[in-house]
């Protein structure tokens, strides 16, 4: 299979084609590096058409390439995705299910398009508290990327960002137990190295789509100068072109950072 080629019957690509080359010239130095997105919306995508939630899911799934696709033309740097949270474990057990045979299909059928497009994956969350199967796909998808130097592509997978606070609070207080850690050497900069998302630049920008207008557990303390785009449409139906849209309304944006100028 070529690179990032035909898409699949559930793959609903905008029809509106958007030259890169042009974007990336014209909105060159007001690019967020890292952008986050909640996808939300596929539940109420599926209910709409009479099909079952899984559905509204994979259609979801579908859509990542086109992101991903265009994230990494545009040379953005990271892209956030939140994909499962510590708390969507309360869902219907089949509804579970169907997101993690969707994330074993992903991890097993796409990543040697993106290990070609150069795209390096990481996973936020516990991943140890995901199903074997998972945890072992993602790892492997992980490790074979590893070494890419093009988009950093990250998957919140159980994640929520208090739990991954308590995860780092306990690093912390085992290490300054072990007396391996002097607490005054924890600030500002130490705790950003430690989150989950370590390594990766600031986020600029945070998109959630589905209409509602709030972070439910993602990225807390990442966020804290991050930009927000609130997106009415569902996320199956979020194109390329909505996308194209949103970045190009953050290049507009006066981020003062708590400043004046
Ligand atoms: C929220 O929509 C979406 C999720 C809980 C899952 C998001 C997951 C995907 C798009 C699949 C990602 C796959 C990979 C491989 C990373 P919702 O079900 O809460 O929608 P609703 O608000 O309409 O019910």
């Amino acid at each position: 299979m070529t690179a990032f080629a035909t898409p699949s019957f559930f793959f609903r690509e905008a029809t509106l084609q958007i030259n890169t080359d042009k974007e990336r010239r014209e909105l060159s130095g007001h690019l967020p590096a890292h952008v986050g997105i909640i996808m939300d919306g596929n539940g109420r995508w599926a209910t709409k058409r009479g099909l079952p939630r899984a559905l509204g899911h994979r259609a979801g799934t579908e859509r990542l390439r086109g992101i991903i696709r265009l994230s990494s033309d545009l040379g953005i740097r990271a892209l956030s995705l939140y994909a499962f949270s510590t708390e969507n474990w309360k869902r219907p057990k089949n509804e579970v299910d169907a997101l993690f045979g969707l994330f074993m299909e992903y991890f097993t059928n796409e990543v040697e398009e993106l290990h070609a497009n150069g795209v390096r994956i990481r996973m936020l969350g516990d991943v140890d508290g995901l199903p074997a199967n998972v945890r072992a796909a993602v790892r492997a998808a992980e490790e074979k990327t590893g070494r890419n130097e093009g988009l950093r592509l990250n998957v919140a997978l159980n994640y929520g960002a208090r739990a991954e606070a308590v995860r780092t609070i306990r690093a912390f207080a085992r290490e300054t137990a072990a007396g391996t850690l002097n607490p005054e050497a924890i600030d500002e900069q130490l705790l950003l190295a430690r989150l989950d998302t370590g390594g990766l630049p600031e986020l600029d920008l945070l998109i959630r789509t589905g209409g509602e207008q709030r972070l439910s557990n993602f990225l807390l303390l990442q966020a804290a100068y991050a930009e927000l785009a609130f997106v009415d449409t569902l996320w199956p139906d979020f194109s390329d072109a909505l996308y194209m849209g949103a970045l190009r309304d953050f290049a507009q944006r006066s981020r003062r950072f708590g400043g004046l100028q």
